[in-house]
C-alpha cells in the first residue's frame, strides 16, 4: 500500500490561502480540510485545489477535529491566530500560522504549553524572508566573510500601499482584527529574515517611532488606527545593532524600496530585493587596498512556502525538522521587538525588554 499523503487542512479560504494551497499542492499534499466562516469562499478552493474527498466546513472545531488532517494552516486575520494555533495543537496536528500571531507576549505561554503537551509544532510566517537570496547570505556569514557584523540595516518603503485603506480587506486597519499596522504585516518578515542572518542575538533594548495617519476616505464604520510607518533601532548585548525602517506609505521618489545593508569589519553586502534583484558582496579578502564585488544572483526555483511545506511533512512523518518557518520562540522574540517598539514610540524613550508588561497589548496606537 502506497503512503497517506501528508493532508492539509486550511482555516481561512480568503487572499492567501490560494499561495498555501499551492505550495501545498506543490509539496505533495492532499487537501483534506478547507475551513471558512464564508461557505462560498471555501467552496471555491475546493475547485481549485481539492479533489471529490476535501470536506468544505464553517466550523474551525470540526475541522481540527478531522482524523486524516497532519498540518493546520492558520491564516484567519490575527486577531484569531493565537487561538486557533493553541487549539489545533491540542488536538494533535502540526501547525503552520500566519503572521502576526498574539495580541499579548502572555499568550504564547499557552502556545509552548500546547507544543508541550501535545508534542507537535507550531510555526510561523514570518520566515518566509528565508528564501531567495537569504541562504547564500548566510553562507557568507557562517563562513566568516563578513567579520564581525556590527550593523544591519533593512528597509522596505512604499509610496502607497496601505493595508486595508489602499489594499486588502478593511480589516487590517483595524487594530482590533490586524493586532498592528506595517510592523505587524510587513515588519515581522523583515525582522525575521536579519535576525536569522545573524544567529538570533538578544536583543537588549528598542528605540522607535512609529507615524499614522495619512489623508484617507473610509466609510465611518470602518475603524482605522493602525501605523503607517516605523522606524527603530534595536541594540543586542554585543556590537551589532539593528535599524528597520518601514512605510506603506510615504511621499518619496521611488514606488518600493527593499534592501537589506549588513556591514561587518572585513565584509558587507547590499541585497536589494525583489524577484530579479541581486546581492552585491564587498570584501578586501586578499587585495587589500582593493574591493573586490561578488555579484550573486542567486534565485530559489521554488517558493519558500514549498519548502515550509515540505519540512513540515518531514516533521508529521517524524524524518526532520522545520527550518524555514518561524519558530514559537523566534516568534516571541518578533512579538517582543514588536513591543518594545510601540511602547518606545508611546513614551518616547528607549525601551528595555524588562520594561515590557507580559499582560499589555502588545499594539499602542500612535
Ligand atoms: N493577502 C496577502 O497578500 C497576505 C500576504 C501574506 C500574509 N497574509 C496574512 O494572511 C492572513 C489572512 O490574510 P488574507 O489577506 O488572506 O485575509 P482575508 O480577509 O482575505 O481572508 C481571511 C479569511 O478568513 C475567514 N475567517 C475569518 N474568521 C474566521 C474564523 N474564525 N474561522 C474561519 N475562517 C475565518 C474570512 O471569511 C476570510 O475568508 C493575515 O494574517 C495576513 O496578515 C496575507
Amino acid at each position: 500500500m502506497s503512503e497517506k499523503k501528508t493532508t492539509g487542512a486550511v482555516i481561512g479560504c480568503g487572499s492567501i490561502s490560494k499561495m498555501h494551497l499551492g505550495c501545498m499542492k506543490e509539496a505533495g499534499y492532499r487537501i483534506g480540510v478547507l475551513c471558512d466562516v464564508d461557505a462560498g469562499r471555501a467552496e471555491q478552493m475546493k475547485r481549485d485545489f481539492g479533489d471529490e474527498r476535501t470536506r468544505v466546513v464553517t466550523s474551525f472545531e470540526e475541522a481540527i477535529r478531522d482524523a486524516d488532517v497532519d498540518v493546520v494552516s492558520v491564516l484567519t486575520p490575527p486577531v484569531f491566530h493565537a487561538g486557533q494555533t493553541v487549539a489545533a495543537l491540542n488536538a494533535g496536528k502540526f501547525v503552520y500560522c500566519e503572521k502576526p500571531v498574539v495580541r499579548t507576549l502572555k499568550e504564547f505561554d499557552a502556545i509552548f504549553a500546547a507544543e508541550k503537551s501535545s508534542g507537535k509544532g507550531a510555526y510561523f510566517t514570518p520566515g518566509r524572508m528565508r528564501g531567495g537570496d537569504t541562504p547564500t547570505v548566510r553562507q557568507y556569514v557562517n563562513d566568516g566573510e563578513f567579520g564581525d557584523i556590527y550593523r544591519v540595516e533593512s528597509k522596505h518603503w512604499r509610496m502607497r500601499g496601505r493595508s486595508g485603506v489602499d489594499t486588502g480587506p478593511h480589516w487590517f486597519a483595524d487594530s482590533q482584527k490586524a493586532l498592528g499596522g506595517i510592523l505587524a504585516d510587513m515588519g515581522l518578515y523583515f525582522m525575521d529574515r536579519a535576525f536569522h542572518l545573524t544567529g538570533w542575538p538578544k536583543i537588549t533594548s528598542v528605540s522607535a517611532v512609529t507615524f499614522r495617519p495619512f489623508p484617507y476616505d473610509l466609510p465611518s464604520d470602518v475603524p482605522y488606527d493602525v501605523e503607517e510607518h516605523a522606524l527603530i533601532m534595536a541594540r543586542t548585548e554585543g556590537k551589532l545593532t539593528f535599524t528597520f525602517e518601514l512605510a506603506n506609505m510615504a511621499y518619496f521618489d521611488d514606488w518600493t524600496t527593499n534592501t537589506l545593508m549588513m556591514l561587518g569589519n572585513k565584509g558587507g553586502m547590499h541585497l536589494r530585493s525583489g524577484r530579479t534583484e541581486e546581492f552585491r558582496f564587498l570584501t578586501e579578502k586578499g587585495a587589500p587596498g582593493r574591493y573586490i564585488e561578488h555579484r550573486i544572483n542567486w534565485k530559489e526555483g521554488r517558493k519558500t512556502d514549498t519548502i515550509i511545506y515540505e519540512e513540515l511533512a518531514a516533521a508529521v512523518r517524524g524524518t526532520g525538522q522545520v527550518k524555514t518557518a518561524t519558530s514559537s520562540r523566534e516568534a516571541l522574540v518578533l512579538h517582543e521587538v514588536m513591543a518594545m517598539t510601540y511602547m518606545s514610540s508611546h513614551n518616547r524613550r528607549e525601551i528595555r525588554p524588562e520594561d515590557l508588561d507580559q499582560n499589555a497589548n502588545i499594539f499602542i496606537k500612535a
